[in-house]
């Protein structure tokens, strides 16, 4: 099975993350793909809302840290398609909805701040382990985040690294409904067919007016990106990341 799932039905995409046995960690091949299947939505007139979602029991553990180790010890590259996915997520017109059920770590929930719609499982837990990882925010989610959260929550995410269960966030303001989490993914189903079922012009100008030309989202990628590139290649990073590739399994 491929480890990114593209299903198109009616009106609705869902991309599925699913690398399950490695926690949907992401490799460069799935965020090309996922790119791929958030941008194509521009040109197609059939897709409403797309739904983004993981495997029953974690939603995403971040980047592959693996990848994370070539790249600092290869050309220090942030990964071309890593930025595309993120370009994608500003840049993308059709409302996206999240089915958000176990872990959700790093750009696993720094993509959620891009969404419209987050549904949670109630045992969904969300952190941003970077600067423990040596490393800093990234998908401009140090612009995003204090927006969303004010300034003092997103520290103590982004920064202090404490996670948040599924009601804090929803208390944050990060996830819209927490639900059962064997309801998760039928709830935000429901979420993105209510979506679909607007008027697709008046959807596509509202969001638009909402959220403004993503011109400041992408500058704060990219200088989030020569930060994170510099910081991938710190002796910090390099052993933390090297810590949890060599840990022992209990
Ligand atoms: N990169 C690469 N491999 C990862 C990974 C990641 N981000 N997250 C999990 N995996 C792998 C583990 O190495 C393990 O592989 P193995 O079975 O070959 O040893 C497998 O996925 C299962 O992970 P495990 O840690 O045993 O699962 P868990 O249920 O005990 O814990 C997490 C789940 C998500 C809490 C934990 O895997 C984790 O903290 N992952 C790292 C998250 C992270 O720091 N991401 C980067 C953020 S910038």
């Amino acid at each position: 099975m491929p480890d990114i799932l593209v299903t198109d039905d009616g009106p609705i995409r869902t991309i599925r993350m699913n690398r399950p046995e490695k926690k949907n960690a992401l490799t460069l091949d799935m965020y090309e793909t996922m790119a791929a299947a958030i941008a194509s939505t521009a040109t197609n007139n059939d897709i409403r809302c797309l739904l983004m979602a993981g495997a029953p029991d974690v939603y995403c553990a971040g980047n592959d840290i693996g990848d994370f180790i070539k790249m600092a010890t290869g050309a220090g590259a942030l990964g071309q398609p890593i930025l595309d996915f993120l370009y994608a997520l500003a840049r993308c017109e059709k409302p996206i909805v999240a089915a958000v059920n176990g872990n959700a770590v790093g750009v696993g929930t720094t993509m959620l701040l891009h969404f419209d719609h987050v549904v949670a499982g109630d045992s969904a837990k969300l952190s941003t382990p970077f600067v423990a990882l040596g490393l800093v925010p990234e998908a401009a989610s140090s612009l995003i985040a204090p927006r969303l959260m004010g300034q003092v929550r997103a520290f103590s995410l982004l920064v202090m690294g404490r996670p948040l269960a599924a009601q804090e966030a929803k208390e944050a303001g990060i996830v819209n409904t927490v639900v059962p989490a064997a309801q998760t993914e039928e709830s935000a189903l429901a979420i993105a067919h209510e979506i679909a079922a607007l008027p697709a012009q008046g959807v596509l100008m509202s969001r638009r007016l909402m959220r403004g030309a993503p011109d400041e989202i992408i500058k704060r990628i990219d200088e989030e990106g020569e930060a994170f590139k510099a910081r991938l290649k710190s002796p910090e990073a390099q052993a933390a990341l090297m810590a949890f590739m060599t840990r022992k399994k209990k």
